[in-house]
């Protein structure tokens, strides 16, 4: 039955009906929105608007409710609008014309606003679990692989050797800000606008904070028109989405770099990889792939969500009901996504005679020998100079500079000595650079610790 038509003398057409429904997607809201009614009759029964009995009834017929629909057995009958009617309309079901009375000083606005916020709290405990558990993916391959070397790039060129773990955790480390982002988007959700009702507050002596307490949300809105109107909570899980789905496609498109012949790093699990239908040799890295071409849907709902709100005026508008698909979208799309991302790295093999024969190319390790020169007192723009002529007299002749004899060192600058061949190995270079934050064996033993810190001292949900 529809919450409104005493001034209509006649329905909505089938045309209307059908452009405004919402209960096909907002029906996953049905635990949240029952939830929030249970709390706004204990709310009406403590101020005296509603009589024991009840109450009683209601919060009885709403448990039933959610059973039923927990059972599967959610209405999809368009002319029910949206979930919180088709909830009401189940009540009514039960309890009588008593189901009205749940709708006393409530609107449907704050009401679809306190289920987003309660939404939106659960939708993050379960994204801050699953950062989690790719965190930990993350962090045994960097445990798993300590002491290997790879080549690190700029440009995608071949810049200086890594550590294959200090790459690794590169991400563990992204991952880890997209958790902090993500709490700050919970503490966001934590407030109710149930109290504000269409728009003004309602003229039933209400306590809002009463509501907000039961429901075990933090605190309520100062203003009843901020209230009914604010989705920055609603941006912020966008953006938190977003930022956390650019993450994983840039881990995606280094697998898929990886893992290609031409680069030969790696090897993605059958188990996360396809086959072509004509040709027999391939081994696609589509797991990947979708990430990466994925990460546009959940961009995409971000700049949608910032365009429907940019011209509203205050407050309610059934431009808000565009909200749902959009956050529900980005939500969908992150969590399968990380979880994805997970079972990708739990699955990848890293070739590491291939890693360490790459990072072993001598031009990686021209930055140490200007380095070896600047710690001899000459100012490193000229040592960067004097190693600049060195490696172009070597890619002219094909040559490795620690192949080069004294005389052709000395040819190139006098400053250049035999004993820069011992610069040339991958493992010394990363060993130069041992303090915090740098590549160095003791900086990844000092990041896997911390990481370990961060992942035991971490729930998941926070
Ligand atoms: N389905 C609507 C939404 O998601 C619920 C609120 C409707 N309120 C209204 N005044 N028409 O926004």
């Amino acid at each position: 039955m529809r919450q409104w038509g005493g001034r209509f003398s006649s329905d909505p057409g089938e045309t209307m009906l059908k452009y405004s429904v919402s209960l096909h997607y907002d029906s996953r809201l049905f635990r949240h929105d029952i939830k929030g009614s249970q709390a706004h009759v204990k709310m009406l029964r403590k101020q005296g608007i509603l009589s024991q009995d009840e109450a009683e009834a209601l919060l009885l017929g709403l448990d039933k409710v959610r059973e039923r629909f927990e059972s599967g057995d959610v209405p999809q009958d368009i002319s029910l609008e949206d979930i919180h009617t088709a909830v009401e309309s189940a009540l009514r079901d039960l309890v009588g014309d008593l189901a009205g009375k749940v709708h006393t000083g409530r609107s449907r606005n704050d009401q679809v606003s306190l289920d987003m916020h309660l939404w939106c709290k659960d939708a993050v405990s379960e994204i801050l679990t699953a950062i989690k558990a790719l965190q930990e993916a993350i962090y045994d391959k960097a445990v798993f692989h300590q002491g290997i070397v790879a080549p690190g790039y700029t440009h995608l060129q071949r810049a200086q050797p890594v550590l294959l773990s200090h790459h690794l955790l590169s991400y563990f480390w992204m991952l880890d800000r997209d958790r902090r982002r993500f709490r700050t988007v919970m503490e966001s959700s934590d407030m109710s606008p149930l109290g504000a009702a269409a728009l003004a507050g309602s003229t039933f002596p209400l306590d809002p904070g009463f509501t907000a307490h039961e429901l075990g949300l933090g605190g309520i809105y100062m203003n009843s028109m901020d209230a009914v109107s604010d989705r920055d909570f609603l941006l912020e899980f966008c953006f938190a989405c977003s930022t956390t789905m650019v993450h994983l496609s840039r881990l995606a498109e280094e697998v898929i770099i990886w893992t290609t012949p031409e680069f030969g790093f790696a090897e993605l699990s059958d188990t996360v990889t396809t086959g072509s239908s004509i040709m027999p040799q391939k081994k696609n890295a589509d797991s990947a792939e979708l990430i990466r071409g994925r990460s546009a849907r959940v961009i995409a709902r971000l700049m949608s969500l910032f365009a429907t709100l940019k011209g509203l005026p205050l407050t309610y508008c059934r431009d808000m009901q565009e909200d749902k698909e959009a956050v529900f979208e980005a939500f969908d799309v992150t969590l399968a996504s990380l979880e994805m991302a997970k079972e990708v790295v739990e699955g990848i093999t890293f070739k590491t005679d291939a890693l360490k024969k790459a990072a072993s190319d001598w031009p990686l390790m021209a930055t140490d020998v200007a380095d070896h020169l600047a710690r001899q007192g000459i100012p490193f723009r000229e040592a960067h100079k004097i190693v600049g002529n060195l490696v172009r007299y070597c890619l002219e002749l094909g040559a490795s500079p620690a192949g080069l004899s004294p005389s052709e060192l000395s040819g190139i600058s006098p400053h250049l000595t035999p004993d820069i061949a011992g610069l040339f190995d991958p493992v010394h270079s990363v060993g130069l650079r041992d303090y915090p934050m740098a590549t160095g064996p003791n900086s990844v033993r000092l990041q896997l610790q911390k990481a370990l810190e961060i992942l035991r001292s971490t729930t998941g949900q926070e």
